[in-house]
Formats: structure tokens, sequence, C-alpha cells
């Protein structure tokens, strides 16, 4: 396992427990070429001759070559990284070796989230190549893990031209892989409906996910995973990157003339061009490759094994969340101190464990038109101040939480009016009024430092132990009037950066405060984020069945302690759709549990269920948050059950979700057959309070209970004997 260099053929390998990655440095003049990716590889040589590249061959040309880092302008005319303007105008880069070193651990990427590792369960390969002729140095990052298949890149770009250069496009990585007739799976949605699973083939022609938005996004998502066909959960290869970072991104890959295949991923270059001066570094983020023969449930568990593990922080990363209620869906904007405790003073005895405030408690917030930026609590609203609830809420027993859109300007606010220039907008020109709310330039350090000291001063004034970090609306009509004309091509970047930036302040200040990020549900559900926060709220859509979709393809990639999910009122407020409680609550284990309605106002025989649900989720969040997730079947594929399952690592313990969404008449019920249990165990199954052996439940099946009528939900908890 590790990194090696062999010196004789300059070859690189790069090895995880069962995958490796090659590259090598051909001869004069030393360009860096890819050679394997995939299944584990013995020894230390390259599995094939070193690719040639000769720009004198009458018959070669760099439109074939498989390249790490491809550039623009020399001939390479599929998909690449990187495009540079020269003082002179000249947009040509062609870097070529120059040093290497390996070394273990991992380095951390300036102001940038990323991966963590240890010295002993990482290694790490920087190369520097170099065009000698313009001046430019990019050093390409990768680090192998050694306890999960994972393979990261990032690459830094310097320059060392004595002149400006200018970047216009700087991707993170790029892989070429032989057509193996691929099909790509993507993550896709909209608002209320974030993440559902697409799968189509790769054809011809560009194709892949971006966004332009100045966040990740609903739409599409900052991952794609090419599969061979046939791919399932448990067969088939896969070749899957997902970005860490939360702006503009592109994920795209090409089937080329020569049947090859040219997988690229980083920020997006729309709009995008960083002045480079004599001697500055510009740094790329992180993209997370993992390579899986053994299905989709393969990939999965690695993603989820490496953010868990290297990438989450913070005190709750290991630990059970407490279960909260959310006032949004409750009241929205009509509440005040009296209402709360109510809603707190009931809950408790329910055994719920903090009240969060959601949108509407400062300024002049009485509805979503007006006063983001002005966190100052409306005492109007919170009769006796902010520390009284606090402590109020404090004395039931419960923690308390609160909701925040720091990003944010209203048009009808303080700060709007004695700061216009503070608003991302272009001066003269009317900007894009969505939800009535600008994007505070927080590009500029005066505007972020006086926003996140208002905050700060918020929390620093009452025992507050969770904040929900919201955004709700993507960025347009960039221009900031803290750079000059030339550098505007920086905004979509510095916000991120600044957004990234306050975030760690925020965490480092208050490192026993709850993250929760959040924009507009799941509108910016990404690795970045989670490196600032150990839960992302999913979706603002919490009906059940849309759930179903929703984690579905959240868990794809990310772990289940990382999905805010809530048991919510019914009809569901996105939908209007009306599902059991019961159902309701089985679904938000999934995730990080928690309710958002008003517990005061529901039936009495749902409240009565409560006392019940928090004590499932005191039962299995363990499992559920630590353990390996793998999905049996597909309620999206089948039109007919859900069904999915969470192995402790002993594989001693397992929790069954099964769903039946849709009633099937003179179906018999299935027996689903499991994954990733022990064949030489016994379980105990408690709800059919029978044994049966691990091999029979992955061969023959779980005799699951089907009831009458659609959605109810059933769980199975199995232990070993
Ligand atoms: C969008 C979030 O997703 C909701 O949960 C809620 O916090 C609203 N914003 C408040 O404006």
């Amino acid at each position: 396992m590790g990194i090696t260099y062999n010196e004789k053929e300059k070859v690189f390998k790069l090895d995880t427990a069962k995958t490796s990655y090659i590259l090598g440095v051909t001869d004069e003049p030393g360009h860096v070429v890819h050679i394997y990716y995939g299944k584990k590889l013995r020894g230390g040589s390259s599995p094939t001759p070193m690719p040639g590249i000769d720009k004198k061959n009458k018959h070669w040309f760099f439109d074939g070559a498989w390249l790490e880092y491809p550039t623009a302008g020399v001939g390479d005319f599929r998909e690449h990284c990187i495009e540079v303007k020269t003082e002179d105008g000249c947009n040509t880069f062609e870097p070529l070796y120059l040093s290497h070193k390996i070394y273990k651990g991992k380095p951390e990427l300036e102001g940038l989230p990323a991966t963590f590792a240890e010295e002993n369960n990482c290694m790490t390969l920087e190369l520097v190549m170099k065009d000698k002729l313009i001046g430019l140095e990019v050093t390409m990052i990768y680090s192998a893990f050694e306890d999960v298949d994972v393979i990261t890149r990032s690459v830094r770009v310097r320059n060392t031209s004595g002149k400006v250069i200018r970047l216009t496009k700087v991707l993170s990585a790029c892989l070429d892989l032989n057509n193996e007739d691929f099909e790509a799976v993507t993550l896709h949605g909209s608002w209320g409906r974030e993440r559902h699973i697409q799968r189509r083939k790769v054809g011809h022609g560009r194709q892949g996910v971006s966004s332009e938005r100045g966040v990740s996004g609903h739409q599409d998502h900052p991952f794609a995973a090419l599969v061979t066909p046939g791919t399932n959960q448990t067969l088939g290869e896969v070749f899957a990157m997902n970005l860490v970072y939360s702006g503009n991104y592109e994920i795209r890959y090409e089937l080329t003339q020569h049947d090859s295949i040219r997988m690229v991923a980083g920020i997006s270059p729309y709009n995008f061009e960083w002045k480079l001066r004599h001697g500055e570094i510009f740094t790329a983020p992180e993209v997370v490759m993992v390579y899986s023969c053994e299905g989709l449930g393969g990939m999965t568990r690695n993603f989820h094994d490496l953010y868990r593990n290297h990438l989450i922080r913070g005190k709750y990363r290991n630990k059970k969340r407490p279960i909260l209620i959310n006032n949004w869906e409750a009241t929205y904007f009509d509440f005040d101190t009296d209402k709360l405790l109510s809603i707190a003073k009931q809950a408790s005895e329910l055994g719920i464990e903090m009240l969060v405030v959601d949108d509407g408690w400062f300024g002049n917030r009485f509805d979503d038109n007006r006063a983001l930026g002005d966190w100052v609590v409306n005492e109007d609203k919170i009769k006796g101040g902010l520390n009284y609830l606090v402590s109020e809420v404090n004395k039931l027993g419960m923690k308390f939480g609160m909701w925040f859109e720091p990003e944010m300007i209203c048009p009808e606010s303080d700060i709007y009016r004695a700061h216009p220039d503070w608003a991302i907008e272009i001066p003269g020109r009317d900007p894009v009024r969505c939800r009535n709310q600008y994007v505070a330039d927080i590009t500029r350090k005066e505007v972020r430092d006086y926003i996140y000291d208002s905050i700060a001063k918020v929390l620093r004034s009452a025992n507050v132990e969770y904040v929900k970090w919201d955004m709700n609306r993507p960025l347009s009509d960039l221009y900031t009037a803290g750079l000059p004309a030339d550098r505007q091509g920086e905004i979509y970047h510095r916000f991120v950066l600044a957004m990234y930036e306050m975030q760690g302040r925020l965490i480092s200040e208050f490192p026993d405060i709850l993250l929760e990020n959040c924009s507009s549900g799941g509108g910016r559900y990404d690795p970045g984020m989670l490196y600032f926060s150990p839960q992302i709220w999913c979706s603002d859509n919490a009906d059940a069945i849309e759930r179903l979709y929703i984690h579905e393809g959240t868990a794809l990639i990310y772990p289940l302690s990382t999905m805010g999910a809530h048991v919510t009122d019914c009809p569901n407020h996105s939908n209007g759709r009306t599902t059991p409680f019961d159902t309701r609550g089985k679904i938000a284990l999934a995730g990080t549990f928690g309710y958002e309605l008003d517990v005061t106002k529901i039936s009495e025989e749902e409240r009565d269920q409560i006392p019940g649900q928090v004590k499932m989720y005191h039962r299995y969040n363990d499992l559920v948050r630590e353990g390996d997730y793998y999905r049996i079947a597909s309620f999206r594929e089948n039109n007919w059950y859900d069904c999915y399952m969470v192995v402790s690592k002993d594989k001693k313990e397992a929790l069954v979700t099964y769903v039946q969404v849709l009633s099937v008449a003179a179906h018999g019920m299935p027996a689903v057959k499991l994954q990733g249990l022990d064949e030489s165990i016994t379980y105990h199954v408690d709800e059919l309070d029978r044994d049966i052996n691990g091999d029979v439940l992955m061969n023959v099946g779980l005799p699951v209970n089907g009831e009458f009528g659609d959605f109810k939900a059933s769980l199975y908890h199995l232990v070993s004997q």
C-alpha cells in the first residue's frame, strides 16, 4: 500500500487496499501521462509500455494521448484542465515534469476544505510540472488512503514568470479510460426534489454536470460515476468523482474519437478569470476519486467511510445528535416567546431534546421580504429577550438552536440602507430580487467581518448550542466594489472562499455548537460544506415518499449521519401527500432525525407516537450513524417498495428498513435478499421473533411482512445470536 516511484521506468504507483492508480513521465521532454486506474495490480511497474509523446512525429498528435493534466492550446482538443493567458496574449501552456516528492500524510489546501489523514493512513505524491517558456508551474497533488479505496487530487498553480498570468480555467483532475460502454450515474433535481439518481449511456460529445449559480445547487450535483453496463449495487466497475467544493463547478466526460473516455472535474470556467501575479499560487479544490469493482454499493461505502473519518470534524462527528424540533413548518414567521415555549414544553414532555428557532427572530423580519442582515433579536417577538427564551428552554431540559442566513442582505434592511454597496449588484442595473434578497458581498473583508461579528454577538449572548446556516438564493448580477475591473472574474471563487472563511471562524469560536448547513433545503449539499458541518438539511420537502428518492440519491455518496431529516405534518407542505406518522418517523430515522411541526396542534394519536419514535432513535442511531449502508431495493426502479439496511462494522447487528410504497394486489410479499451480513452468523430478527442464518438472509431473503395498503414502513432489527 502507499505510493512508490519506479525510477528506471519513471512510473508512480499509488495503491489503496483494493485499487491502483498509475502514472508516468515520458522520455524527454517529459510529459506526465496516465497509465492505469482500477483494480489493484501487483508490483511497482507499469502494466503497459510507457506511452510515447513525440510532437515531431508526423503520425502522432496530442489528441490521442492520455495526460494527467491536459492543457489548452497544444493540440489536445478534448476536455482539458487549464487555460491561461500571458501578458503577450498567448494561451498555450505545455507543462513538463520538473520534480516530485512523496511523503506520508496529506497536506491542507490553502483556504479550501479538504479531506485529512494521519501519517499512518495516507501517502501523498506532489508532482511539479513547468512550462519554462511562460514560467508557469502546476503541482499535482495525489493522496492515496490506506483505510478506504480513495485517491484524492488537487492542484496548485504558481506563477514564476515575473509577469502577470491570467488563469481562465483551472480544473483539479482528469482521468482517461478505455471505453467500456460506460453509463453515467449522476444526481439531479430542483427545490424540494434534490439528488434524484439518473443513469444514461455516455455517447460521443461532451456531457456532464455543472453549476453556474455560485453554489453547487439543487439541479446538478458535483458528482459523477462512470459505470460499466449492468453495474448494480454489488457488481460492476465504477469510476466516481466528487468535488469538495461549494460553488460553480463542472464534471465532464467525453467519449472520444479514439474510443477512450476522458473525465475532468473542477471549478467551472464560467465567468472565471484569476489574475496571478509573479510568485502567487492558485489552489484548486480537491476531487475525491473512488474506483469500485463491487458495484455502486462498494463505491458508496468508500465515500461514507472517507467522509465520516477524513472530512467531517467537530465534537458531533461520531456522536448522537440531539433530537430537535424546528418551528419553521410549525409557525413560519408567526411566533413569539409564548408560542415557542408552548412548543418546547410539549416537546420536552415527549422526549424531544432541542428547540430550534428558524427564520423570523431578528430585525423587522415578519415575512420573507425584509431584514436579512439585521442580526439583532426582535424583542417584540422574542419577548423578554433571547437569554430569557433560552434559559426557559434550558429549564425544560432542552438545548436551544437558531437559524441564520449570513450570506444575504435584503434591500429592505437597515444594513442595506446604511451600506447599499454591500450587496453584490452592478451599479446602475436592477439586480434580480430573488426572494426579495441580495447576496451580501462577503468577498469584501469589511462586509464579512461586520456580518460575522453581528452573528457572533447574538451567539455569545445566550446558551445557543446549534446553528442552522441557510442560503436561499443563487448569485447573479456579479460585481464587487472590492476589486478592480480586471479582477471581477474572481468574484465567484472569492465568494466561496469567503463563506468558507466565515464558517471556519464560526466553528473555531464556537466549537461546541452543532452546525447544520442548508440552502433552500439541500441546494448546497456537498463535501465542501460537510467539512464545516456534520449534517446538512437534505430538502425542504420532508414528505416520506419524496424522501425515499432524496435519501437514496444522497446516501449514494454521503453518510446517513449527515442527512438532515425531520418528521413533518400532513398533508405535506410541499406536495400535499398524506402518509402515516409512523412511516414518516421510520424514514426520518435514516437521517439525523427531528421534528418540524406544531406539536401542540397535531392529533393526540400522532403525538402519542412521539415517545416511541424517540426511543427508536436512541436505540438505533449509533448503528445508523456508524454502520455500513446497503441499498437493497429502490422504489424508483421497481415502483413497488424500497429497502435499505445498515450493518454494524462487526456485522453483529443490522437494521433493515422496508417501505411498501404502493400496495400491489395478487403479489406475494417479497423475501428481500439482504447484503453485508456475516453468513456464518445466526441472527435473531426481533420483529419476526425468529432466528435466521446470515447465509439464508442473503441468499433466500428476509420474509418481510407486507401490510395491506400504501406507504407502510417496517423495521427489522437483526442481532447476532
Ligand atoms: C429555507 C430552509 O430550507 C427552510 O428550512 C427554512 O429555514 C427557510 N429557508 C427559512 O427561510
